[in-house]
């Protein structure tokens, strides 16, 4: 286990912040930071930059930023790289992404232009809406991720950065199950060089990662990194890793009411959510493969936090259905509606309904930003593997084998919280508090 208050080397020089995908989510990022960077907005959302941690007791008024109580990379200390199947660069793919004002944009229009994307590793069989030029060619998917790694190489050297850290922003890929050729390293790089179908374009991005020395998170569902050969890779390379699916809109609000209703043990019959959502995204989840991916993530919320197992009375059995439709004319400002249908008090049934008016690349914009500095944090702190403090941020976080994921927002936030106090050798918070009564 890591040890309590061990040293953690300082944020010297650059961070590179590699993005896959060049679409809504990522230049909302790399465009707010910019806009942060001029003082042109403020971080709303953003852990690291707003976010306080409490230490000690409540007597001692101790709560520091906590970009001030761990050392973490400064926002003017980051370069932006990514890769895209369409040419456009970050400029261009913020204004057709339609998220941010076209007037802030164009206060942005000189390092966003900057921002090309390099050719990337794709296959339309795992994305099958989607169809793009800017691609590289390669006889096996080694070669292809042999092609990342020589990008991920220039990259560095080009920006000058002493450390990078990489995002998976890009599209949703088709649902794939486990396969034997993910359990070990070596019959994972046997099944690269064989073009197994079962090594998707995703696990290409995080392999060559793992192999340049860059820790890798998965802001998608898919399966990417969540394989024993790969997690093994990061081991053994000492790397961090964390996915899968940035946590934003309905599971969001999923993980605040469910530990909500079961603190109050209050049942629950059914759950149906829906939603309209009109960007890139959307098109893409549109297709059945996809959006069977997006469903497992999103399905497997409520199990695990209501524990059917351990209360049937009020919660074996409850429905729980998941839709998204493909709205164009919504763009990226999502709506998502839940109907919760529970039951309180001697079976009295009641309901709950939310009608979310979201927008989902601001909700997940600030999102990339902290893993990519709590990335680099982890690196440079020496936790390698899984790293499951970062929960907080997905809908599907990984965790060891043995263990079941932790969904609750709050035990999740407790939790990275605490790991910071433990990295930097402070104690832990319990909430007992007895003490102040002695
Ligand atoms: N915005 C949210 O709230 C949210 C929440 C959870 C997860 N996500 C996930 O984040 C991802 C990005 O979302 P978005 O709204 O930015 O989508 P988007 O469609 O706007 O952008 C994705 C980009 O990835 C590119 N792409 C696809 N496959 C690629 C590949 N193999 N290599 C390089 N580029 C590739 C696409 O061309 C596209 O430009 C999606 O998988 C989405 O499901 C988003």
């Amino acid at each position: 286990m890591l040890e309590k208050g061990a040293p953690i080397a300082d944020p010297k020089g650059r961070l590179g912040v590699l993005l896959v995908g060049l679409g809504a989510v990522t230049t909302t990022l790399i465009a707010g930071v910019e806009a942060v960077r001029q003082g042109l907005a403020k971080p709303v959302g953003s852990l690291t930059q707003m976010g306080t941690v409490r230490l000690g007791k409540r007597t001692e008024g101790r709560s520091p930023l906590i970009r001030d109580f761990v050392p973490l990379a400064d926002l003017d200390d980051l370069v932006f790289g990514a890769w895209d199947i369409f040419e456009d660069d970050a400029y261009e793919a913020a204004l057709h992404s339609g998220v941010l004002d076209k007037e802030l944009l164009s206060q942005l229009k000189a390092p966003l232009s900057r921002v090309k994307p390099m050719p990337a590793v794709f296959a339309q069989e795992y994305v099958k809406r989607l169809n793009g030029t800017n691609v590289k060619r390669g006889k096996t998917k080694m070669d292809l991720a042999e092609q990342l790694v020589e990008d991920i190489r220039q990259f560095k050297r080009r920006n000058r950065c002493t450390r990078l850290v990489m995002v998976w922003c890009a599209s949703t890929e088709v649902f794939i199950k486990p396969h034997p050729v993910h359990r070990t390293i070596d019959r994972f790089e046997r099944a690269m060089r064989e073009n197994h179908r079962a090594i998707t374009p995703s696990m290409i991005y995080a392999y060559a990662a793992l192999t340049s020395g860059v820790g890798f998170a998965n802001g998608a569902p898919n399966l990417t990194v969540d394989i024993p050969a790969l997690t093994a890779l990061a081991e053994q390379r000492s790397l961090p890793v964390c996915g899968k699916d940035f946590k934003t809109g309905q599971t969001w609000m999923k993980t605040m009411i469910a530990p909500g209703l079961k603190a109050r043990l209050l049942g629950l019959r059914g759950w149906y959510s829906t939603n309209i959502l009109g960007n890139r995204d959307g098109e893409v989840l549109d297709d059945p493969g996809s959006f069977k991916t997006k469903e497992e993530s999103k399905l497997s919320v409520l199990d695990y936090i209501l524990q059917p197992q351990v209360y049937p009375e009020l919660y074996r059995d409850f429905t729980h259905l998941v839709r998204i439709n493909y709205y164009p004319p919504r763009g990226d400002n999502k709506e998502g509606w839940d109907n919760i249908d529970i039951f309180g008090w001697l079976g009295y049934p009641m309901q709950i309904k939310i009608d979310f008016l979201c927008r989902d690349s601001i909700l997940a914009a600030p999102i990339v930003l902290d893993l990519a500095l709590f990335m680099d944090l982890a690196q440079r702190a020496g936790m390698r593997g899984i790293q499951e403090w970062l929960s907080f941020y997905f809908k599907s976080p990984m965790c060891a084998p043995e263990l079941y994921p932790e969904h609750d927002l709050f035990i999740q936030l407790m939790k990275l919280k605490n790991t910071l106090r433990h990295l930097r050798g402070e104690e832990l918070i319990t909430h007992l508090g007895l003490e102040y009564y002695d």
